[in-house]
């Protein structure tokens, strides 16, 4: 499926997408320094910039672990990323003489996140969000304090060809679409008949 938006936006958000093919190659430092440069300038409540990254690049001393704590199946695409960052956020923040649950620490993280892969994507590299991954092997292994939760890993590289992926993928590697604005934008309230409609249509 090529992308096509219904209105008129930067062709950055359309044109990231989340590529399983990697090449490999090494990454330049300057490409990491300018995406983790652009998460840096995200929003974030009371300015807070409750995102933390943790890097690995192949051969590094960190790098085998942080594909062991991944779900098999994504260890099949990701260990050809040329770089992994797992991303997480200090659920507490300082306010007055306290420390305070910061509730939009997630939130805030994923605007980073989304900066990082706009601005990889500028410089033409690709990223790959990374849900799938035991939480509690990273904690323990990444020595991740409490205090910090972690997000989600992300896969960071240069698009490959079909033929360097696994076969299992061949069939979604291309980019999917989106939900109509009409489906995700209300006046006021949610509309929740808009959901009916969509499982009576299912
Ligand atoms: C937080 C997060 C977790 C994800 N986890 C996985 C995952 O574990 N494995 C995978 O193959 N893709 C994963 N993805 C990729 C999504 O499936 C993908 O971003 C989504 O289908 C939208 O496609 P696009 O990124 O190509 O636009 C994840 C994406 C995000 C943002």
């Amino acid at each position: 499926m090529s992308r096509s938006p219904d209105h008129p936006i930067n062709s950055m958000f359309f044109e990231r997408w989340s590529p399983r093919s990697f090449t490999g190659e090494a990454i330049p430092d300057a490409v990491l320094q300018s995406a983790f440069e652009a998460a840096r300038w995200a929003p974030s409540a009371m300015n807070a910039q409750p995102w933390r990254f943790l890097l690995a690049r192949p051969g590094d001393e960190h790098w085998q672990t942080f594909i062991d704590v991944m779900m098999p199946r994504n260890r099949l695409w990701a260990a050809k990323a040329s770089a992994l960052v797992v991303i997480l956020s200090e659920r507490q923040l300082d306010r007055r003489d306290e420390r305070v649950d910061n509730h939009s620490h997630s939130f805030d993280a994923g605007a980073a996140w989304a900066n990082f892969a706009h601005q990889a994507l500028l410089l033409g590299w690709h990223t790959h969000g990374i849900g799938g991954f035991d939480n509690d092997a990273a904690r323990e292994r990444l020595a991740v304090p409490d205090d910090f939760a972690i997000e989600a890993m992300i896969a960071l590289g240069r698009q490959g060809g079909i033929e360097a992926l696994h076969a299992d993928f061949h069939v979604g590697e291309a980019p999917n679409g989106r939900r109509p604005l009409a489906e995700t934008v209300f006046a006021g309230t949610l509309d929740v008949s808009a959901f009916a409609e969509e499982e009576e249509a299912a």
